[in-house]
């Protein structure tokens, strides 16, 4: 997989293969499913992903509140959105309520903090990973994170998210208490004239 931006710099060099594929191609394919994929099916259609800004551009729209989702593509099997974030937007705690999931970096440098679940209800961060432009990453249904851009002031970050089957009502935790909390997410820019 490759990412390059609108100035033709590089962000990762990728040997070339013959089964790259568009942001367009990705977009067809996800609204023509007849299944449910698999995480190592998405994963591997990610990888295969060659990507550049002016490719998202159009979807690329920040909300000032909170992270934009903007959707690309919705089956009843799969749904891609493109996430743009403003320094210090983040989600809550949270798991994929069924779902899996898949992030891939497109600008920017996402922090990804992962949970544990503690046998009192409460959550536990045990690990912190910064990834940037062209890294992936999968959540399998059990997984809780929360995602954030702590990037100083002025640094955006845009994400490329997978979710199979669409994402419906999450949980969310918190480290403080053992209450789970339900979180139905919106679409900011619903199907960008798709
Ligand atoms: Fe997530």
């Amino acid at each position: 997989m490759q990412v390059r931006d609108t100035n033709t710099n590089f962000l990762r060099e990728r040997a070339s293969t013959s089964t790259e594929h568009t942001l367009q191609e990705l977009i067809d394919r996800m609204s023509n499913l007849t299944s449910i994929p698999s995480l190592a099916m998405i994963e591997q259609w990610f990888s295969s992903l060659l990507v550049s800004q002016r490719d998202f551009q159009r979807y690329r729209v920040f909300a000032e509140r909170s992270y934009a989702r903007n959707l690309l593509a919705r089956s009843p099997f799969a749904e891609l959105l493109l996430l743009c974030w403003r320094s210090g937007q983040r989600t809550p705690i949270h798991d994929h309520g069924g779902s899996v999931g898949v992030v891939l970096v497109c600008e920017g440098l996402l922090t990804e903090t992962m949970y544990d679940r503690m046998p009192e209800g409460h959550v536990r961060p045990y690990n912190t990973f910064r990834r940037g432009p062209g890294s992936i990453t999968g959540a399998d249904v059990p997984d809780i994170h929360q995602l954030l851009n702590l990037q100083p002031d002025s640094r955006d970050m845009v994400t490329l998210h997978c979710y199979a089957p669409p994402l419906s009502e999450l949980n969310t935790y918190s480290p403080h208490s053992s209450r789970v909390g339900r979180w139905r997410e919106g679409y900011f820019l619903g199907g960008a004239g798709i």
